[in-house]
């Protein structure tokens, strides 16, 4: 039998960014998307502000959300950089998604230095990547530039700003290594 070390490490390094192109149509039950985001909310956050907030966006909303990504597409890039190709893409994406969950931070200013919320988001995406990845859920994050006028459609309130969209689907893609160099390059060890 593993251990829960042994089981944690697995999941850490078994997870894997899954993009759209290998999910396939099956519906995720809405109690796994629940188990998903519940595991959001035991990210760390400093003061307790617990700033990570989650729009589901999935069915109807989801055929709409690519449209408006893409309707911001071609109305921000400048005309002789569209493409058609991203253009349609942007639709594509959202179509073979099953979930999309905008990543929304809710800042305190009173409390907080927007780094420490955004950071606390970032570990609750985290936490949901690798709920998902035991779940056999692909999922990746997406950080399209579009997001930055995303905040009428999400009807986010003034101190919200979305960070990206988690992008959620069962997938036939076969597992695959981390492309990281070792870890030890990272580090500086102090012990003098
Ligand atoms: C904050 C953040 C934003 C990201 N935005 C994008 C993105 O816009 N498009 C994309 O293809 N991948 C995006 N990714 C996923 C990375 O491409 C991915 O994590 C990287 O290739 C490493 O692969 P892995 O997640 O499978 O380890 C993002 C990841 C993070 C953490």
């Amino acid at each position: 039998m593993s251990s829960n070390s042994e089981i944690l490490a697995q999941i850490i390094k078994n997870r894997r960014s899954v993009f759209t192109d290998s999910y396939i149509e099956k519906e995720i039950p809405r109690e796994v998307i629940e188990q998903i985001l519940e595991s959001a909310n035991y990210a760390p956050t400093h003061k307790l502000t617990q700033p990570w907030r989650f729009t589901v966006i999935r069915k109807t909303a989801k055929i709409k959300l690519g449209e408006e990504l893409a309707t911001l597409y071609k109305n921000t890039v400048a005309p002789e950089k569209f493409l058609q190709k991203k253009y349609d893409s942007l639709v594509l994406k959202t179509q073979k998604a099953d979930c999309i969950l905008a990543l929304n931070v809710q800042y305190h200013p009173d409390k907080l230095p927007a780094w420490e919320e955004l950071a606390s988001m970032a570990c609750a995406v985290q936490n949901m990547a690798l709920t998902a990845e035991s779940l056999n859920v692909g999922a990746y994050w997406s950080s399209p530039g579009m997001i930055e006028h995303l905040g009428e459609f999400l009807e986010l309130k003034e101190n919200e700003k979305c960070y990206g969209l988690f992008y959620m689907g069962y997938h036939n893609e076969q597992p695959r290594e981390a492309n990281r160099t070792p870890i030890a390059e990272k580090v500086t060890w102090m012990e003098g």
